[in-house]
């Protein structure tokens, strides 16, 4: 097992590169298996579960070269059997795109139960709702999603509740159905944004994405092209709070700032300094930070991805933070960790209450789920001495080379390998 030993204390300062969007990639890895040619994919993050969806797809049939270790070529058509390995289902929530991507092109799909990060329940009926509505049957059997349909026609989708997954699904889906399909209560989310113009530069015929209504009309054809994914908001977002919360001096380059404007807009009422520039955004923080409360919400409101590690910069803010996340049910399951080093953190059902302290003291603490462990970083940094981050592989889910990025701004972290463990798997 591999864990992070930070020593606290250091102000971040200097520059930092984002990698593309762990949940954009995901998906439009996923969705390649729409083309009827191969595509070239670049700034994939090199990240586990990218190199989970790459293995489905190589698992399945399809040819896959990768050029550097953020471009992927894959040829999808050499899959012929419509099935998910159940090892690699389990292993991350992306596999459930396959649903929708293996239904599109095959008219059938047999996908486990997705796994990924136990945030409380994270239930499918959406995306079956979507499935059914376009024409496929479903049964569940022994833990595995099952599709079948004779042909995918257009419909009319309601969702009851906004799901980034599901949006995506039923675009997936529908892209190569009969005739129109609207989407009404969609997600809004830029990685639904990305993987629809990843679709349309291909040839597909998909409206108003970025908005709650998707207009998606069927095509027969999609063609290979080369794409980029856009930067991921969340890694950003991660280093910004990071930045403000070790007092430090960061620039964050290779951003959208219009992604990261419910971000900035909470660091600046906890009083840092945010600015932003075309591709890029500088943070800074001399003082200490002030309460401040917030929900997460859809985007664009503020996202849930986000609550830990700026839940965690507040444990040191002046005043008390009332932090509320409705989005998943089970999302504080940090607060334990948190509390090792010293924070005020109470936990009321989906409500946090924090009571700023002057300072964290370095713990030994385990990382819960991807965002949960960055958070626990950022509170090593934040912290006076030593912490221990154990169980980083969450971490490794999501950001791209962590340590060395951090260590390129100046903080004392170093990633160890647990030697008994070493000597067991000898
Ligand atoms: N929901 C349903 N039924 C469904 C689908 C969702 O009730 O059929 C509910 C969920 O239980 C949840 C809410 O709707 O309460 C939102 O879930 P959503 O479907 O939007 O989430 P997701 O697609 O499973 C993606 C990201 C998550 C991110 C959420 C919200 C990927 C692979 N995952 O999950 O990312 O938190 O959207 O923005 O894109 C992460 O990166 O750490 C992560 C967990």
């Amino acid at each position: 097992m591999e864990k992070f030993v930070i020593r606290g204390g250091n102000p971040l300062r200097g520059e930092v590169t984002i990698s593309g969007a762990k949940n954009a990639a995901v998906a439009i890895i996923a969705g390649t298996i729409l083309s009827d040619e191969p595509c070239l994919l670049e700034n994939v993050p090199e990240i586990r579960d990218i190199n989970i969806c790459v293995k489905i797809l190589y698992e399945m049939g399809a040819s896959i070269k990768i050029i550097d270790k953020n471009t992927i070529r894959v040829d999808p058509r050499g899959i012929s059997d419509p099935t998910v390995p159940y090892e690699l289902a389990r292993a991350c929530r992306a596999s459930s795109y396959f649903l929708g991507t293996l239904l599109g092109r095959f008219r059938q799909a047999d996908v486990p139960m997705p796994g990924g990060c136990d945030l409380g329940d994270r239930p499918i009926d959406q995306h079956l709702k979507a499935f059914n509505l376009l024409g496929a049957r479903h049964s569940i059997d022994g833990g595995c999603v099952s599709l079948r349909a004779d042909r995918l026609v257009g419909s009319q989708i309601y969702f009851d509740v906004v799901t980034v997954g599901g949006t995506i699904n039923a675009i997936f889906a529908a892209v190569k159905a009969d005739g129109l399909t609207v989407i009404e209560n969609a997600a809004k989310e830029p990685q639904i944004v990305d993987v629809a113009n990843f679709l349309n530069s291909m040839g597909a015929d998909i409206m108003g994405a970025g908005t709650d209504v998707i207009k998606i009309r069927g095509v027969k054809y999609l063609k290979g092209v080369t794409y980029g994914i856009i930067p991921d908001p969340i890694e950003a977002g991660t280093y910004m709070v990071a930045a403000a919360a070790t007092k430090g001096d960061v620039l964050i380059k290779n951003v959208i700032p219009k992604h990261l404007e419910s971000i900035t807009d909470k660091l600046r009422k906890a009083g840092a300094y945010v600015e932003e520039f075309d591709d890029s955004i500088h943070v800074r923080c001399s003082s200490r930070l002030m309460k401040t409360s917030f929900k997460t919400l859809v985007h664009p409101g503020f996202p849930t991805d986000m609550q830990p590690q700026l839940s965690t910069m507040l444990t040191t803010a002046e005043g008390t933070s009332v932090v509320t996340d409705n989005i998943f049910d089970n999302r504080f399951r940090y607060a334990n960790e948190l509390r090792r080093f010293g924070a005020d953190i109470t936990v009321e059902g989906t409500t946090a209450v924090i009571q700023g302290i002057e300072e964290l003291s370095g713990a030994t603490v385990k990382a819960t789920d991807l965002r949960a462990g960055a958070a626990l970083v950022i509170a090593g940094l934040m912290a006076n001495g030593t912490t221990v981050v154990e169980d980083i592989y969450h971490i490794e889910r999501g950001y791209e080379n962590i340590d060395e990025k951090l260590r390129g701004l100046g903080a004392d972290i170093t990633r160890v390998t647990d030697f008994d463990n070493k000597r067991m798997a000898v």
